[in-house]
């Protein structure tokens, strides 16, 4: 589905920075596990944000490729990011990329990891088990062979409501099935009327599930700090 998140896109920055990620904890944790690697792909780069931070903290080195699937997000990070990264508009169930990538990571994006207690899943943008197939089958041919995949870890979806900046309400709705499918609404409101809503549909896999997935894909599961877990391409 081509221009997921189009209709939450103008709003998407007041909601993000207002306490939904501390993007410099996941700045940071990346920057930790990326190391010395140079070649870095983000997978679902939005409006730059975590590349912002990456970038603003990381070595001069590090060469950045964003990739995504929505236009008005994508304009936004070429604002924010400038030619401090390429920005690719690419959907990863047809991706060609080279495969010449040393890491890849998803912070929120196509892939993320839904932690509650003990028990995690691998969260999709995707609904198909095919279609992360596919997908996951194109990332492994962009990262070398030795080179990881991070994804950021977060809570469980849950019913929120917050005041952003400037008066507004921002609300999220979450609607679970018995296989793991999210409908997930996110409302704007401005003084009581409705000014933006979104809705996106995710697929949680239970953590059995996905790394069999994952290994069919290529990739083995290498560990976890508690805000990235890192998978290797074989
Ligand atoms: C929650 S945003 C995360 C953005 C960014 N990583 C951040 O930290 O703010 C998820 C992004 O993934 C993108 N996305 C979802 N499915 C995709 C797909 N199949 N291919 C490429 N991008 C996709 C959406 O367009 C959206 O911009």
């Amino acid at each position: 589905m081509p221009d997921s998140y189009a209709d939450l896109s103008h709003h998407y920055d007041l909601v993000m920075t207002s306490g939904y990620y501390d993007y410099d904890a996941y700045a940071q944790a990346l920057l930790a596990r990326i190391g010395t690697r140079s070649d870095v792909l983000e997978l679902g780069v939005g409006t730059g944000l975590v590349a912002d931070r990456l970038l603003a903290l990381g070595p001069k080195e590090l060469r950045l490729t964003g990739i995504d699937h929505t236009d008005r997000m994508l304009a936004q990070a070429r604002h924010r990011l400038g030619d401090r990264a390429r920005l690719r508009r690419e959907d990863v169930l047809d991706m060609s990329l080279p495969s010449s990538f040393d890491l890849a990571y998803s912070v929120g994006g196509v892939w993320y990891i839904v932690q509650d207690g003990e028990t995690s899943w691998l969260s999709s943008h995707l609904m198909e088990e095919e279609d992360n197939e596919t997908g996951l089958s194109n990332l492994a041919a962009a990262i070398r062979p030795g080179g990881s995949l991070l994804l950021s870890v977060q809570g469980p979806h849950r019913r929120a409501d917050r005041t952003l900046p400037g008066g507004l309400l921002y609300t999220q709705h979450v609607e679970i099935d018995p296989e793991g499918r999210h409908t997930k609404d996110y409302f704007i409101e401005d003084q009581g009327a409705v000014v933006a809503h979104q809705r996106l549909r995710f697929r949680l896999f239970p953590r059995e599930t996905a790394d069999k997935l994952l290994t069919r894909c290529g990739f083995h599961f290498h560990g976890s700090d508690g805000v990235l877990w890192q998978y290797v391409r074989r």
